[in-house]
């Protein structure tokens, strides 16, 4: 019995190393361990064994079997591993991997982002409003009257309702003085529509960050020293910023705020990236009036309105807002 154990499994492990694939290993160990298998054959000669001797044969038997399963094991994973070199043979596999393109923010996102950054650390908080308006919020509430050319068909675009696109984000310093008591220190980032041609410096839809402060004796100078402010921390301590007298219906005085533009191969030029001015007392007055709650008598604040387009110009030197709009990947992948 001994022997015959030393025997099948010396034949086990010959048979074993010789399996060539996956296929031949199963066989052997059928043909080993299998109901009819010669391993299994010789250990059904234990019931012929005498029982003194039973211990030490069944214990050569366990190890033999532990062995041959060792020795199936191992030649599984080589086995295994052969066939993983065989397909990948031809294939270098320490190459770098095919990259599919990343997307980027937009330049727009990106500064708009900045920006709002900035000015919330400045203590201004998040407003909204819609983009489809009624004629009082854009127009009406900001002392805007009805024969000013910026109501005029030709530069708004009007819904057959009367509602419009709104022109400007100015319409959520209504809507927010409607609802709110002062202090007031909101911006509202987002997108304004005009029936504008469009050129190197325009877009008929476009974005723009709103900003609005309302307390008591707010001065030019607030308004002068936070647009300063914020303009430098965006575009760095040397940047080249004046205030044009100008005129709103809904500010006054009011101003609008040019920044030096230096292009690549253009000569420097002022772009206007903003208007604003103090908040003028007839738009209070019409706010109180409609909500009927005369929140703002005895207020003054300051109120602003820039181009985000015209932000992301200077910031990167773009010499042309079109360039914004075209999806022009060679443009995008830029600023990734
Ligand atoms: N709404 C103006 C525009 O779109 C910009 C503007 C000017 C906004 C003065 C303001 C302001 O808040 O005070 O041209």
């Amino acid at each position: 019995m001994k022997e015959q154990i030393a025997q099948v499994q010396a034949e086990a492990m010959e048979i074993l190393s010789k399996a060539a694939d996956m296929k031949e290993l199963e066989q052997a160990r059928v043909a080993i361990l299998g109901k009819k298998g010669t391993f299994t054959r010789v250990q059904q000669g234990m019931k012929d064994v005498p029982k003194e001797e039973k211990p030490v044969v069944g214990a050569l038997l366990n190890a033999a079997r532990t062995e041959i399963a060792a020795a199936m094991d191992q030649r599984l994973a080589e086995l295994q591993a052969q066939a993983d070199a065989a397909a990948v043979s031809g294939v270098d596999i320490t190459l770098p991997g095919a990259t599919l393109p990343a997307g980027g923010l937009h330049p727009i996102s990106l500064v708009r982002e900045e920006a709002v950054r900035i000015l919330r650390r400045m203590g201004f908080t998040l407003a909204d409003g819609p983009e489809i308006e009624d004629e009082w919020h854009c127009f009406d509430a900001l002392n805007t009257p009805t024969d000013h050319p910026a109501r005029n068909e030709k530069d708004t675009f009007y819904f057959d309702s009367g509602k419009l696109l709104r022109t400007q984000t100015s319409t959520v310093q209504a809507r927010v003085m409607e609802k709110q008591a002062p202090p007031v220190r909101i911006i509202c980032p987002g997108s304004a529509f005009r029936r504008d041609a469009i050129d190197a410096t325009h877009l008929s839809a476009f974005n723009q960050i709103e900003g609005l402060y309302v307390d008591r004796e707010v001065s030019v100078g607030d308004l002068k020293g936070t647009l300063e402010y914020f303009l430098k921390a965006l575009f760095g301590d040397e940047t080249a910023v004046r205030f044009r007298p100008h005129f709103f219906p809904f500010t006054e005085p009011s101003f609008e705020i040019d920044v030096l533009l230096q292009a690549a191969g253009q000569e420097p030029r002022w772009i206007e990236i903003a208007g604003c001015g103090m908040v003028n007392p007839a738009v209070f007055e019409n706010i109180d009036l409609e909500s009927g709650k005369n929140f703002y008598v005895g207020c003054t604040g300051f109120a602003f309105g820039i181009g985000l387009e015209r932000l992301a110009m200077i910031r990167w030197g773009i010499r042309d807002i079109r360039l914004l709009i075209e999806n022009d990947v060679r443009f995008l992948a830029q600023f990734q």
